[in-house]
């Protein structure tokens, strides 16, 4: 157990974030008895609800997201529950919730510690933390945490005003910002299966490794959210954040100790180091596409122009794949292929680590019997992890044989690990941000992006639709990687 002794405010209490992952998590904790009974979560948003209702509800996401619900406890958690209707731009709002926030520390013995999670369109999220400053909600005897969603931003600019109106108000050791990928198992394992093994390490190297692949392909479309899409694109709704920090904890050097500053610090020095790629270059490098009509499980489904909320003739990218080169001495020469798209074959997150071949081929007659050792990391929907050898073939006749070792993590564990909210959650309430983006990095992978995006965003890409939904994207994707002398690993 925890000290969570805590207040959590959720800005966005109504909405689907704080619905299908926020609730759930904490009932999970709750649940698991990760939790003292010490803790308050108020939920603030602009409908009029009452406690009543809002527990209601509160309830109704446990049923319908939790594994662990059903067990009773569901009770006795949303007496924990509070709802203040609330206007960001209103001072009376805060006033309102300062004396509730007041109360609810007598009430739960709570020491004034304050988590504020921001789980709503950020052009509040300015707004919200200088009005929290302003109305006295964050002099408290206790700590303060801000907890704040993607999209940081949607490029360098944007990114830093934002953060300089949060650091008026919070340091930077008091800002969580969510990338939900840091919390999943899998992402987390990858730092431990580098750096708790003596067989990988050595080889972990330009020497020894040809390139390494990332893949992380979705089957659903854009659904409900065209207007904020048709503004982000997959490049900054999946690379700027999700992709680029799997490319760092690959990447980076093992840290002196695994402190949240050692490891982060790690993790920016890759950042530093990543080529930039200038826009007259971006076609060496990168790649866009954009979903046709097509089918995906067996079901008809509309391209993205056809979407709604989507422009028509729409130049946003729902598939990206690139080439991205970490110019350090340890990966000089070696490519980091990434690709992510929607409406693609399968829901997946994959890593893929391809070995160079040896020195001295003794057993391989013809070219087509050769397999390159693979390291395969799967992050989702299976985890687990799979090395792919040769051994010999038995029979009387000898030759080679591709096999795989392989590991699943369910079946470790049997029981469902965590979600990637709970964890993330529960080391925001311990005061942990190792698994939260320290602002160097957000700023050094927007700078990384920024020029693509602006590439891209000028030209128009003639060729939109190019790939058609049930695929795993345009041609061009695989051009890339040809044209290095790689393919992609299949990922299923
Ligand atoms: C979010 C993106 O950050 O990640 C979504 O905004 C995307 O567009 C989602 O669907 C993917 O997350 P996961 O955990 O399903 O791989």
């Amino acid at each position: 157990q925890i000290n969570s002794a805590s207040v959590i405010v959720i800005f966005g209490a109504t909405g689907d974030l704080a619905k299908r992952k926020l609730y759930p998590s904490i009932y999970n904790l709750y649940e698991k008895g990760h939790l003292t009974d010490d803790f308050a979560v108020v939920g603030v948003a602009r409908r009029q609800l009452s406690n009543e209702e809002f527990r209601n509800n509160v309830k109704d996401s446990i049923y319908e997201n939790s594994s662990k619900a059903a067990d009773s406890k569901e009770d006795s958690f949303v007496k924990h529950f509070f709802y203040q209707p609330f206007d960001v731009t209103n001072d009376e709002s805060y006033q309102a919730l300062k004396s509730m926030l007041e109360n609810l520390d007598q009430q739960f013995s709570i020491p004034g510690n304050r988590i504020f999670y921001l789980a709503m369109a950020p052009e509040f999220f300015g707004t919200i933390a200088l009005n929290l400053e302003a109305e006295g909600l964050t002099q408290t005897d206790g700590w303060k945490r801000l907890v704040i969603e993607k999209p940081f931003g949607h490029n360098l600019p944007s990114a830093k005003k934002l953060n300089e109106e949060i650091r008026q108000v919070f340091s930077e050791d008091e800002i969580y910002r969510i990338d939900h990928y840091l919390g999943k198992e899998m992402v987390q394992n990858i730092e431990v299966i580098r750096f708790a093994n003596a067989l990988f390490e050595p080889l972990w190297n330009n020497r020894y490794i040809s390139n390494i692949q990332i893949t992380s392909s979705e089957t659903v479309g854009v659904e409900t959210r065209g207007g904020y899409y048709e503004k982000s694109g997959a490049l900054r709704d999946m690379v700027q954040n999700h992709i680029l920090q799997m490319v760092a904890l690959l990447a980076m050097e093992p840290p002196i100790k695994l402190t949240t500053e050692d490891i982060r610090n790690e993790k920016i020095k890759v950042f530093r180091s990543l080529r930039p790629v200038i826009p007259e270059e971006v076609d060496q490098y990168f790649v866009r596409g954009q979903y046709d009509a097509g089918e995906v499980n067996d079901k008809e489904v509309q391209g993205y122009r056809e979407e709604s909320n989507v422009d028509p003739e729409s130049n946003t990218e729902t598939f990206v794949a690139g080439k991205v080169m970490i110019d350090n001495f340890r990966w000089a020469g070696v490519p980091f292929y990434i690709r992510t798209g929607k409406r693609m074959a399968t829901k997946s997150t994959k890593i893929v680590v391809e070995f160079k071949e040896l020195p001295m081929n003794l057993y391989f007659e013809q070219q087509e019997e050769k397999g390159p050792n693979l390291l395969v990391i799967n992050i989702q929907p299976e985890e687990g992890m799979r090395l792919h050898l040769n051994a010999k073939k038995s029979s009387p006749t000898g030759g080679t044989t591709p096999i795989q070792l392989e590991f699943n993590n369910n079946s470790l564990t049997s029981i469902n690990t965590p979600e990637a909210y709970e964890r993330l959650l529960y080391d925001c309430m311990k005061g942990d941000a190792t698994n939260f983006t320290h602002w160097d990095e957000v700023a050094l992978s927007w700078q990384f992006i920024d020029p693509i995006s602006i590439a891209w965003a000028n030209n128009k890409e003639e060729d939109f639709p190019n790939y058609a939904a049930g695929s795993m994207g345009p041609r061009k994707s695989e051009k890339l990687l040809e044209k290095d002398g790689f393919k992609w690993w299949p990922i299923t």
